[in-house]
């Protein structure tokens, strides 16, 4: 069985958006994703057409990663913003996304998309089930939140970008009092960038 990840660009303030990110204006805060264009090693993001143009150590890096993941799992908000990835969900694996109201337009044959509207657990034991051996992908701040609580994620993986953002969407509120104690697995400084690599301890 594979692993529950959680993985995002996140400002050293804490924020994975910028204040105003919604559908006209995608995620904000672009300075989170400079890194994504400042090198010269194209890593393609597999089922979609985006490629992201990085430095080599950190294309080895996006390459291990990306390729063990077997689907994925967003919020309905990173859907809208997304715009459905147009049609092509990062990863090219199922993904599904939680939400209350399944948008009927995708409720097709031939969807890339299920929509769960039994909570977290249920999203998370659908994806892990249809990744078999490989990782589940976490992409939304509020499904990482409620996952951490549930007990769900097994690694976080932060790639911290050099801005203090100061508003937005911040990646860890709403996880209670209790600390949440993690062992640090990897750390690398790359260009424009430091890749951060933590277990969960459970
Ligand atoms: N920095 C990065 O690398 C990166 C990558 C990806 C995304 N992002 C950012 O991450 C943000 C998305 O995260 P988010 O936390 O704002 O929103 P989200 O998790 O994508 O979506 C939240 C919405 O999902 C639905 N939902 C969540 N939990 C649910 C549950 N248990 N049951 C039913 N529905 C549930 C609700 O929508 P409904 O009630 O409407 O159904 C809720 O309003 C965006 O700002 C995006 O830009 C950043």
């Amino acid at each position: 069985m594979g692993k529950v990840i959680f993985g995002n660009s996140v400002s050293l303030d804490g924020f994975v958006a910028g204040p105003n990110d919604n559908p006209e204006n995608g995620l904000g805060g672009e300075s989170l994703f400079r890194w994504y264009s400042n090198g010269d090693t194209a890593v393609p993001l597999a089922g979609t057409d985006m490629v992201f143009n990085v430095s080599r150590a950190s294309a080895e890096l996006l390459q291990e990663e990306w390729g063990k993941i077997g689907a994925m799992v967003a919020g309905r908000r990173m859907f809208d913003i997304a715009h459905a990835w147009g049609s092509k969900p990062p990863g090219g694996g199922p993904c599904f996304i939680v939400t209350h109201h399944p948008p009927q337009e995708w409720l097709k044959e031939g969807s890339p998309f299920t929509f769960v509207t039994d909570g977290v657990e249920s999203a998370v034991a659908q994806a892990k089930q249809a990744a078999g051996d490989k990782n589940v992908a976490i992409s939304s701040a509020s499904i990482a939140q409620q996952c951490i609580k549930a007990g769900l994620l097994d690694e976080i993986h932060i790639d911290l970008a050099p801005v203090l953002l100061g508003g937005g969407v911040r990646l860890f509120d709403n996880l209670g009092v209790t600390p949440i104690q993690l062992e640090i697995v990897r750390v690398v400084q790359r260009q424009g960038i430091t890749h951060l690599k933590y277990r969960v301890v459970k």
